[in-house]
């Protein structure tokens, strides 16, 4: 049911890491799921003209979680900032030549734990947010409070268990 990009990606994961100080985290999930990823950027130093120097990931999900979040990471290497932020699931799933239906959903995970990690970098430098990263974070935000408030519990109880894994 998968292609054979999606195989390859998922027995031979690029990036997949955690980082030592990262600029930008973006944890994002979907507990009905039970599926959890955090993704990771260093940003050069390079103000309007910033890339995307280093990227990568932990991911806690199915095989085409764990393949979308491989794919993204070699897309968004050595993309400028504005760049990244156009990065769609559609398109990770395009470059795996494709998904199954059902398993589109999975995509997302990757290309939100990307706006998140981007949307993370420019609060804490206090750069000003791109309009369309700031709609985009606003929806993923909506998503994860709405998830929240339905298994808060599930959430803490994840957040516990990566710090403890360190
Ligand atoms: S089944 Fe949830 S991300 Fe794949």
């Amino acid at each position: 049911m998968y292609t054979e990009k999606v195989m390859e990606h998922f027995n031979n994961p690029r990036n997949q890491r955690k980082m030592e100080e990262p600029d930008g985290v973006g944890k994002v999930g979907n507990p009905a799921c039970g599926d959890v990823m955090w993704l990771y950027i260093k940003v050069s130093d390079r103000g309007e003209d910033s890339v995307i120097e280093d990227i990568s990931w932990e991911t806690f999900g199915c095989t085409a979680a764990i393949a979308t979040s491989s794919m993204i990471t070699d897309i968004a290497k050595g993309k400028t900032l504005e760049e990244a932020v156009e990065i769609t699931n559609r398109k990770v799933a395009d470059e795996l030549d494709g998904l199954p239906p059902v398993k589109m959903h999975c995509s997302n995970l990757a290309a939100d734990g990307l706006i998140e990690a981007l949307y993370d970098y420019y609060t804490k430098v206090g750069r000003e947010v791109p309009k369309s990263l700031e709609d985009k974070h606003e929806k993923i935000e909506g998503e994860m409070d709405r998830l929240e408030e339905k298994y808060g519990e599930y959430l803490s109880m994840e957040e516990e268990l990566h710090n403890s894994a360190g």
